[in-house]
This record gives structure tokens, sequence and C-alpha cells, in this order.
């Protein structure tokens, strides 16, 4: 009996909303062949619903929300039909300053529900996450915070999220945090949220072919196990 004997694999959900499949259009899959060959991949693992979210965040990303949807409708003439595997367009949104003014724009790239993705930087809590969250919910657009566990500065309020979570904002976590691989604090806001069934998705937030490998190798115990097939039980 090997240590790790007692651990054992994930198995991922048949729908993935937060990833970065559409090639070329933010810092995600580069090219057409490699995100193809990722969405076959996805598909053999019972993954065939996908709701392809490219970064927009107008500091970094000059794509406009016309320009993705472009993209979008000529990228999935690409996948073969064969695979069965059906795909939308949504978008995950930087909370730069003044986000908030967009809340009611038509031209957002909501999922089917009108629901949203939101995101912060890695370093720094957005000052007006709130506002936008706020904004957001008063406009019928449910947002959906991505991946709250990488913003490790807010490991020590945790209670935040709690207040967040009553303006309407839902969580999402991304596979490759529960390896511990971003951190005690981290893991500190995973676990939070976790035990106190705050999460409403797990993600792949896919960038790369070589990620689906590391997500694919993730090896949980079983309590760990437990607790995400119940996020998993819910959509
Ligand atoms: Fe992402």
């Amino acid at each position: 009996m090997g240590l790790f004997s007692h651990k054992e694999a994930i198995r991922l959900p048949s729908r993935d909303i937060h990833n970065h499949l559409l090639p070329g259009v933010d810092d995600g899959f580069r090219h057409k062949g490699s995100s193809l060959e990722a969405i076959r991949r996805l598909a053999d693992n019972g993954c065939r619903e996908l709701v392809l979210t490219p970064h927009k965040n107008p500091e970094i990303y000059n794509t406009d929300e016309a320009f993705l949807r472009e993209r979008f409708a000529a990228f999935v003439q690409e996948v073969p039909a064969e695979w069965g595997v059906k795909m939308a367009l949504a978008a995950e949104y930087m909370i730069v300053p003044g986000f908030e003014a967009r809340a009611a724009d038509p031209e957002l790239l909501t999922y089917e529900d009108g629901s949203i993705l939101i995101e912060m930087s890695y370093y720094y809590r957005s000052e007006n996450l709130e506002r936008t969250v706020f904004e957001l919910a008063l406009a019928g657009r449910k947002p959906i915070l991505a991946h709250p566990e990488r913003y490790i500065y807010m490991a020590e309020t945790l209670h935040d999220f709690n207040r967040l979570a009553d303006q309407g904002c839902r969580f999402q976590m991304n596979w490759m945090s529960l390896t511990g691989t971003y951190g005690e604090g981290s893991l500190r806001i995973l676990r939070y949220l976790l035990e106190n069934d705050m999460y409403s998705f797990i993600c792949t937030d896919l960038h790369t072919v070589q990620q689906l490998g590391s997500i694919l190798s993730i090896r949980l115990d079983r309590k760990l196990l437990r607790a995400v097939d119940k996020v998993l039980s819910t959509y």
C-alpha cells in the first residue's frame, strides 16, 4: 500500500463554463490545432458542453465583443460535428475601474441564463468589486466570480465572500487550485468556500493542452472528492 493509495482520480463534469479554448484572442490557446486537440480530449473525458470565456480586459486585450462573436462563429465551424460537442460563447470580464457602468450593456457576453463571469487581478483587489456585483445583480445579470481562491489577498477577510454571496454573487473554483499549487492562502480560501457550500462551479480555466493533462491527473483524498462531487452534483 503506497502513501497515496487512498487518493482517487477526479471526473470532469459534462459542462465546462470557464476556459480559454477560443484560439488567438488572449493568453489562452494560440492555435486552432491545439485548441481542437484539447476539445477532443475534453469530449473523450465526458465534457461535451463547453462555454468559451476569453478574457475581456481593455487594459490588456484590444478585443471587443463583436470581434469575439465573429471569431467564435468561425471557430465553431472547425469543430467536427461527430464529436458531439455543444459550444457557446461568454467572456471573463476583468473588474477594471468603471466596469460597473457596463452592467446593463446589451453587448456583454453572458451565459445563456444571463449570468456573467467576472475576475480580479491576482495581485490586488478591485476597488469596485462590491459595486460591480451590486450593479450586475441589479441589471439581472447574476455574477459568477472566477477562481476566488486565487485572490490570496482575501485569505484574511474570508467573510467578505459571504457578503458577496448575499449580494447574489456565485463562486467558481479552478480544478488546479485543489492541488495546492497556489499556496497556503489559496487553500485557506478554497477550504472555507468548499466547507460552507459556497462554490457553484468547478472549471478548467484551460489555457493549454498541457494544463488539461495536469487536471486529468489530479488525485484527491475521499473527503475532498466528496466535497467536489457535491458541487458538481448541483449542475
Ligand atoms: Fe480564465
